[in-house]
């Protein structure tokens, strides 16, 4: 039996969404498609087993096999990072978050993080997310004119507010983070660095991006963005005390049993990332991101910071088009283009409405994108949003987004 005859509608969804994948451009920066191999082991029957604890170490019986795969998953993605200690049971990257926190402060402390509305995670201090509630977070700021990290302002605040924990990494940060004057800062100032690396890890991977295992007390991230593996986070560490806590953070502290299906997987994604072919990939990535955002110049777009260094930009769709990102996304989506509105630093619009989209290219880099690509892209973007009015124009452009969509096919045996 198989879910196409015990669950019709379920199928059916599935069916759906594998189409929309196809047949549009995914542009969101934290998208990615993995390989066959990942959704595979995502999909076995690993997930029929409880195994809280560590290798080793469980609470149940049985646990032989996915001890394996868990010791597989953590030797993995200590080679690739170079790194002495992996967690790789986080259920996603929040949690991630949440134990390297915890592993590291007391509620209350301060912590310094990105300001939200220009790159931080909502992880990295909002009210309403647990880091918010449970920690006194304060932001720092890009520079108004360059649009970078404004290292000195960011040291003199650390000074000031004495943090216990510096945050660096962002969701929505275009150019490469100077990880070595963050540790400077927190030497300055005799506070811990913590990095969450969620949407560059590919790039640190395969060095396009300095590595922040090297600087950071404690390194965090997701397994889904430009690592391109299932959905999920990870906990690294060279410092002894703090695995071991991290690892009680995590069980018993936030999860119970662990997901041995996605660990399995991480650790098919970790072998992945090893190979030649994924730095050729994040290679492509790079010069991807690079010419689209130069195309998007030339078009006569402001692009915050002037271009990117990684894997996407933020477009201020308001410099040209005069419009809001909320309703440049909304127009994109029609014509089968995928995005997220996105505010830009000192954004003059609500963070609902915003003045930017962000755009990445790590997903249609995998289905086999090319710069001309990207080129041909940024052209149909602009045509959108310079013609929102004009039907034909959107009739043309989906027509011409087919073409790539179909040149390029994301080539999924049927899920079941
Ligand atoms: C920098 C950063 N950290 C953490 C997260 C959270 O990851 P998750 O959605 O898996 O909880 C994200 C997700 O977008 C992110 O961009």
């Amino acid at each position: 039996m198989n879910l196409e005859h015990t669950d019709k509608e379920l199928f059916e969804v599935i069916q759906e969404e594998l189409n929309r994948q196809q047949s549009h451009i995914e542009l969101i920066a934290s998208e990615n498609f993995v390989s066959e191999a990942i959704l595979e082991a995502d999909g076995s029957v690993l997930t029929n087993k409880y195994a809280e604890g560590y290798p080793g170490k469980r609470y149940y019986g049985g646990c032989e096999f996915v001890d394996k795969a868990e010791n597989l998953a953590i030797e993995r993605v200590k080679k690739l990072f170079n790194v002495e200690y992996a967690n790789v049971q986080a259920h996603s990257g929040s949690t991630a978050n949440m134990a390297a926190y915890r592993a590291v402060l007391k509620p209350g402390d301060k912590v310094l993080g990105m300001a939200l509305d220009q790159g931080g995670h909502l992880t990295h201090g909002h009210p309403l997310s647990f880091s918010g509630i449970d920690y006194d977070f304060y932001p720092y700021y890009v520079d108004k004119k360059t649009e970078t990290i404004d290292y000195e302002k960011l040291e003199k605040k650390a000074l000031e507010i004495k943090p216990k924990l510096i945050v660096a990494g962002a969701s929505a940060y275009p150019r490469k983070i100077d990880f070595k004057r963050f540790k400077e800062i927190c030497d300055k100032v005799d506070a811990l660095l913590m990095v969450d690396m969620a949407h560059i890890a590919g790039l640190v991977a395969t060095n396009l991006h300095p590595n922040p295992c090297e600087y950071a007390d404690i390194v965090t991230s997701t397994t889904h963005k430009t690592l391109r593996g299932p959905r999920g986070g990870i906990v690294l560490t060279n410092d002894k005390e703090i695995a071991k806590n991290v690892n009680r953070v995590v069980f018993p502290g936030i999860q119970g049993g662990p997901l041995m299906h996605i660990i399995s997987a991480k650790a098919v994604a970790f072998k992945e990332a090893l190979s030649d072919d994924f730095i050729d990939y994040q290679k492509q990535v790079v010069k991807n991101a690079k010419v689209f955002a130069d195309k998007f110049i030339d078009l006569g777009y402001h692009v915050v910071s002037n271009g990117t260094d990684n894997h996407l930009l933020l477009l201020d769709v308001l410099s040209k088009a005069k419009m809001s990102g909320k309703k440049a996304e909304k127009l994109l989506d029609k014509a089968n283009i995928t995005c997220n509105k996105n505010t830009i630093p000192y954004d003059t619009k609500k963070p609902f409405v915003t003045s930017g989209i962000r755009l990445g290219t790590p997903a249609m880099t995998t289905r086999g994108f090319k710069a001309e690509d990207f080129v041909e892209v940024a052209i149909l973007i602009d045509m959108i949003l310079s013609n929102p009015e004009d039907e034909s124009i959107f009739k043309q452009v989906k027509q011409r987004v087919k073409k790539l969509t179909d040149k390029y096919p994301l080539d999924y045996y049927k899920p079941y």
